[in-house]
């Protein structure tokens, strides 16, 4: 998704805006520009393709303020005239968002003369703002009455020549927050853009619009009222989104889960009981109250909801149904205000998640728990309860930590679920604390595996199709599997509950088309050994990941992968991990951008 980033500070802020750029990279983009207020005018920059392109392009551009963008192409294809900043004669704009109506917005501004030389909504903002300026000469105030006029959501930071050492910035639906300091002001999509240059940030509300100079900044809501937004100290380690000694963001984030889950399970600290306080203050008496469970999420953390909808079902004994977000959102659905809605989202600023959730609350579905890696995003901010894995920044498009560190949050509410159910017994409560407590090493020992994985990578690479098989909680880690060789290795792969293969897919079944399957020793292996049997029988070959006493002997075509620990309730946490290193060793194989695949974006902004 587009990343925004804006400066105004004493000195020159050109490495600024490059460097904020470099850290917004992650979220997914096509093209990247800038615009400085240099001393003759505004001084612009653009190009396709990488940041590094931009940053040798303008190593030349000096100025004290400026805005800078990556742009992931909605309206208009990806190329230099596209890309942002646009420019209406002496301002600058950048923007997060879709415009809705920009369609008319640019006929009336054709009319008045204006010339659009791009195909995107965002020049209709550049040319509102500068036929505003003709009446209302402040550019805050004039960005003020044209930002009432757009329908949509946007995030967007304007500067003008006439007006220089000032940049405004506005938000309605689309993240931005500023970094304030003594040696200048800023403003990003998120935080991580920023820690170059001050950890105090100030989280804008939708409907908020700031006036940025070296020594000030001014904040209004868009009718002109003046607000105040606390200072919040961002915890975010700097660290956390450097690469270090890795060679992808993907692999990093793979690599810390077994810390990201030990961070996000230290709440349950040393005891060996669960308290429903873990999940906010009113968890306890909400969740007394609860009948049914409605799970809301997009992409990889959905697959944590369908994954976690066995455990609430099979331990707490709650009702649960999982939907896509964008499929909920619209659908004519029967409300229950006793049911609790689950809001999953690693970066909680999915567009369509924050609307499903919107439309749950708007049926009167007010018990709401967001389990979210974000703290400040909106799904937070918008939810009763909440549960913040504590994965770190995730910067690989393709979501691994933070999956597996949903996949804890939402164990612990089984178990709270059930406790509160009057469902779990304290052995059986004491048990899992400690399988969970346990998982850090567990993983660890998954990890090692990594070589033999490396070697069946190698065997992908010139097929076209893959067929991922699970069977019970294991069917979405096989969802998960092959989401994640999609996205990274552009092998189309499709995931089936075993026991539908002979219901379609066994028709595609030939040796070009390698079958993943997951086959933990739980009460469904038996089954699944005889769906193994119906692909070998058709010359398929078979990539099985296996417990350590799963009996699956390793015969021609059946190549077997024993994972070190079988691990009961929990063993989907374990299962998914082979399968996101298979598909990076694959992408890696095949050559491909592991961090950034094409068409993907990391945060999902827009509907
Ligand atoms: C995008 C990302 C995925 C992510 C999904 C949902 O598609 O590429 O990795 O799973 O959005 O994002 P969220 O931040 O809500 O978990």
């Amino acid at each position: 998704m587009c990343g925004i980033v804006a400066a105004a500070a004493g000195k020159n802020i050109v490495p600024v805006l490059v460097e904020g750029l470099k850290k917004l990279e992650y979220r997914g983009y096509d093209s990247a520009g800038l615009a400085v207020i240099a001393g003759n005018g505004i001084e612009r920059v653009r190009s396709v393709g990488r940041v590094a392109e931009l940053e040798a392009a303008s190593a030349d551009t000096q100025a004290a303020t400026g805005i800078a963008h990556t742009r992931w192409a909605t309206h208009g294809v990806p190329c230099e005239r596209n890309a942002h900043p646009h420019v209406s004669g002496s301002i600058a704009v950048v923007h997060n968002g879709i415009i809705e109506n920009y369609e008319s917005l640019r006929n009336e501004l054709t009319a008045q003369g204006y010339v659009f030389t791009s195909d995107t909504d965002t020049e209709s903002i550049a040319h509102l703002v500068q036929a505003t300026l003709k009446t209302e000469p402040d550019l805050l105030k004039a960005v003020q009455i044209a930002c009432q006029r757009l329908v949509g959501a946007f995030a967007i930071a304007v500067i003008d020549h006439n007006q220089p050492g000032k940049v405004i910035v506005a938000r309605e639906g689309s993240p931005l927050l500023l970094g304030v300091s003594d040696s200048g002001n800023y403003a990003a999509s998120d935080a991580s853009a920023l820690l170059q240059v001050t950890r105090n940030m100030v989280y804008l509300e939708n409907g908020d619009i700031a006036e940025l100079t070296a020594a000030k900044v001014r904040i209004t809501r868009l009718d002109g009222t003046p607000v105040q937004r606390p200072v919040h100290v961002s915890q975010l380690s700097a660290a956390a989104v450097e690469l270090g000694n890795y060679q992808h963001y993907m692999q990093k984030e793979i690599f810390e889960q077994p810390e990201a889950l030990a961070n996000t399970l230290e709440i349950v600290g040393g005891s060996k009981t669960i308290q429903p306080g873990i999940f906010g203050a009113e968890a306890g008496n909400l969740l007394a109250d609860v009948d049914a469970i409605l799970i809301l999420a997009c992409g990889t953390s959905s697959h944590s909801g369908f994954t976690a909808r066995y455990w609430l079902e099979r331990i707490a004994g709650v009702p649960c149904n999982v939907e896509i977000a964008s499929e909920y959102r619209y659908r004519t659905s029967v409300p229950n205000p006793r049911q609790l809605i689950v809001a999953i989202s690693q970066s909680g600023e999915t567009a369509d998640t924050l609307a499903a959730l919107r439309h749950a609350k708007s049926l009167g579905q007010t018990k709401t728990l967001a389990i979210c890696n974000v703290p400040e995003s909106a799904i937070v901010r918008e939810c009763a309860l909440r549960f913040i894995t504590r994965a770190g920044p995730e910067i690989g498009v393709a979501s691994t930590k933070a999956f597996t560190t949903q996949l804890a949050a939402l164990f612990l509410l089984t178990l709270v679920a059930a406790k509160v159910k009057g469902r779990l017994s304290e052995e059986q409560e004491a048990t899992y604390i400690h399988q969970l407590r346990h998982l850090p090493v567990a993983v660890n020992k998954v990890l090692e595996l990594e070589d033999e994985i490396k070697a069946w990578a190698q065997r992908f690479a010139d097929k076209h199709h893959a067929l991922f098989l699970g069977r019970g909680r294991h069917y979405p880690i096989a969802m998960e599997g092959a989401l994640k060789l999609k996205e990274i290795s552009y092998i189309h792969a499709e995931a089936y509950p075993a026991g539908e293969l002979k219901h379609g897919p066994l028709a595609l079944v030939d040796a070009d088309m390698p079958v993943i399957s997951i086959a933990p020793n739980d009460q469904l292996l038996d089954k699944l050994k005889s769906n193994l049997k119906e692909v070998q029988a058709r010359g398929g070959e078979l990539y099985v990941f296996a417990d350590a006493d799963s009996e699956i002997p390793e015969s021609d075509g059946v190549h077997i992968l024993r994972l070190p620990e079988h691990y009961g309730e929990l063993s989907p946490i374990l299962h998914v991990i082979p399968l996101q290193l298979l598909s990076y060793h694959v992408a890696l194989v095949k050559g491909t951008d592991v961090d950034k695949p094409r068409n993907l974006a990391k945060s999902v902004t827009v509907e």
